[in-house]
């Protein structure tokens, strides 16, 4: 795991969408696990901007709540649309949000986790960290090696997406089908973008603590290419500072980025 820090989110973000559309550029073709929430939308309005093409790219979202029609404004699917989808060239149809509106969930989450071999696996996969120390929306007591399924949301995820519920923690939904913190792990690649204080004491768990289902983040520890990018204040509470930023300073590979 590599930990970058930068200065401002705004710069974490430029370098999170620097490095997506440097795989894309490789791999036009590139399959890419993308993640919602309001850490991610001006990482798809930097994205929005560039010259890159997603004409070939096949994506995958961690996750959708369930119930909500995919016309719903709060719905995930809604989201990707508005803030990247209808902005970009993606062909719409190689774009899948987990179906939090199938009747048989058990089979659309199957279907979901089919869809993601016959695509070739996920090469780059984009994730955010929830206050309950979720990745996607995999609550606490979530398996490591757990595939996508139907979780019900904590009280504290609740609250914090209640601001795109106007404010009433009541109006999220309570249930959501999301990727398993295994299908998450077996992406390619994972680039982890946590900003702002709220995040500082999650994300130090997430990195440096032990790797445990309470916290389903800390399972990145176990991932052999993953890297995460936060700015100074979702650094805060990191102790191995100073080593990673020496790393980030020194390293061959990140030597454009700097
Ligand atoms: C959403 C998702 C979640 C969010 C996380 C952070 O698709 O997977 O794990 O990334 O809850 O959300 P924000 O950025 O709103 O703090």
């Amino acid at each position: 795991m590599e930990v970058i820090t930068q200065a401002t989110a705004e710069q974490a973000v430029k370098l999170v969408s620097c490095l997506i559309e440097d795989r894309v550029k490789v791999k036009p073709d590139a399959v890419l696990g993308l993640a919602t929430g309001r850490t991610m939308e001006r990482v798809y309005a930097q994205l929005a901007m560039s010259a890159v093409s997603f004409k070939e790219c096949t994506t995958f979202n961690l996750d959708e709540y369930i119930g909500l029609p995919s016309n719903d404004t709060q719905s995930y699917r809604h989201y990707m649309w508005e803030h990247f989808f209808s902005k970009v060239d993606i062909d719409i149809q190689n774009t899948f949000v987990p179906d939090g509106q199938a009747t048989d969930l058990q089979q659309a989450a199957t279907d979901f986790e089919n869809a993601i071999d016959t695509a070739g696996g996920i090469d780059t996969q984009l994730l955010g960290i929830g206050v309950a120390g979720h990745i996607g929306f995999n609550e606490p007591l979530s398996s490591i090696m757990s595939r996508t399924r139907d979780k019900c949301l904590t009280p504290k995820t609740r609250e914090q997406n209640a601001a795109m519920f106007g404010g009433d923690a009541n109006k999220v939904p309570k249930r959501a089908l999301t990727m398993g913190v295994g299908t998450i792990l077996q992406a390619r690649e994972l680039i982890l973008l946590a900003t702002g204080s709220a995040k500082a004491d999650i994300v130090a768990r997430a990195v440096e603590g032990p790797i445990t289902s309470m916290v389903s983040a800390s399972s990145i520890q176990l991932h052999p290419n993953c890297k995460v990018i936060v700015d100074e204040e979702a650094a805060g509470c990191l102790q191995g500072r100073e080593y990673y930023d020496f790393v980030f300073a020194n390293e061959p590979e990140w030597e454009r980025y700097r």
